[in-house]
């Protein structure tokens, strides 16, 4: 289908899925690891356990199982794929793109492939970009997966940052929205601000080794310095209180921003889909658009920080327990290291086949909500 000239296509949601590695790690484990108890975890980030990914399992091979289901849900084969987007920031490798590990496990052979790497706001970019595609006809059928494999750069001995993140994986597919359906990404906003890098960055193995890059604040690989945060080299760093600041300021701003483009309320919005970070960054930002928190959808005390991976995997999650109907509006915010941010919002058309999802796990025995 190619729009005529001057005219986008309105593009669906058409297919879910999503892939949660099988060990858990809960608070109590981590008591076990670092100085830290499962009471301060739960009260200051709403998480009780997270997903750690086998030996054998990458970005690769989990979006791989998220996009087999995400197509099993729209009722299509790796084969009727013409494009694969990666949202990650922990790849199988510097190359080839886990996009093209993905393509390959799927069997979707006409496609092409490549990544996007804007951290947590990965998926929101990646599905912009799918979008447009589609919109423009150059690709009818678009697979967007956000992976992530963060136990791999997460440094352990880290009580700081080391009970936020977990493993996981969430695909969508893209196509065109025929006349009359529901459908549509309305208004999204991307935002980054390189200024505030330093927040949270986790360096990788052609990093600068001095200059420029060692001067914004991103130490040389193997430079212990004075700071021990910095003693494992290619983990995770993070301000955390700065980064919970920015987080609400940004969330808050491009949400506003996507509204007030598309032209609507908060109190249009069906579900708010948030990047799960921390129950307190999305309470404070669920206040400040005035959207009751039964309007935010929440997972993360199940499965942590999973970055690129947290808005699918919520998406599947939200769409297999029934909680979306056909013509919803699904509002998706996000923020991440860079300093990245963004919103959209899309109008829900259902998946075909809601019915080949995996079933979501039950709550957690302790169910008090933090405080
Ligand atoms: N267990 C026990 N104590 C801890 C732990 C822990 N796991 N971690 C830190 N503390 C201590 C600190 O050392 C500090 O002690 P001190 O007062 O003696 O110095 C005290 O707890 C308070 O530390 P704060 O950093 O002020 O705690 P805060 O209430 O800010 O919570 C947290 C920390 C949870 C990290 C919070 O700042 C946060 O969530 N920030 C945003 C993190 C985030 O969302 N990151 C990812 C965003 S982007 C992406 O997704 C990649």
């Amino acid at each position: 289908m190619t729009p005529a000239p001057g005219r986008l296509l309105r593009t669906r949601i058409s297919g879910v899925g999503r892939y949660l590695p099988e060990r858990v790690l809960t608070n109590h484990d981590l008591e076990r690891m670092v100085e830290t108890s499962n009471e301060w975890i739960v009260e200051r980030s709403g998480i009780r356990e997270r997903r750690i990914a086998a030996d054998d399992e990458s970005s690769g091979t989990m979006g791989a199982r998220a996009a087999e289901e995400a197509l099993a849900s729209a009722g299509l084969r790796g084969s009727d794929i013409d494009l694969v987007i990666g949202a990650t920031c922990t790849p199988d490798g510097m190359f080839p793109a886990t996009a093209t590990v993905i393509q390959d496990a799927i069997g979707a052979g006409r496609a092409s492939s490549f990544d996007v790497n804007a951290a947590c706001t990965g998926f929101l970019t990646a599905l912009s970009v799918g979008s447009q595609f589609v919109a423009s006809g150059s690709a009818r059928r678009v697979l967007v997966a956000g992976s992530e494999t963060l136990s791999r750069v997460v440094d352990w001995t880290d009580r700081g940052t080391c009970v936020l993140f977990g493993d996981g994986a969430g695909a969508v597919v893209l196509e065109p929205a025929a006349d009359g359906e529901p459908g549509g990404l309305a208004s999204p906003v991307l935002r980054s601000d390189g200024a505030l890098g330093d927040l949270l960055y986790a360096r990788g193995p052609a990093s600068a080794r001095s200059g420029a890059g060692a001067a914004s604040g991103v130490p040389a690989a193997g430079d212990n310095g004075a700071d021990p945060l910095r003693a494992v080299a290619s983990c995770i760093v993070m301000d955390g209180r700065n980064v919970f600041r920015h987080a609400i300021t940004a969330m808050t701003e491009a949400a506003q921003a996507c509204l007030a483009g598309a032209g609507l309320e908060a109190s249009d919005i069906a579900l708010c889909m948030p990047h799960q970070a921390n129950v307190r960054i999305l309470s404070a930002f669920a206040r400040n658009l005035e959207l009751s928190e039964d309007r935010v959808y929440m997972n993360l005390e199940r499965y942590g920080n999973t970055s690129a991976a947290s808005i699918p995997i919520a998406l599947a999650e939200a769409v297999a327990e029934g909680r979306l109907a056909a013509g919803d509006r699904v509002l998706m915010v996000a923020f991440g290291g860079g300093f990245t941010w963004g919103a959209t919002v899309v109008e829900w058309s259902g998946v075909r086949e809601p019915e080949r999802l995996s079933a979501v796990p039950g709550p957690l025995p302790s169910t008090a909500p933090p405080p």
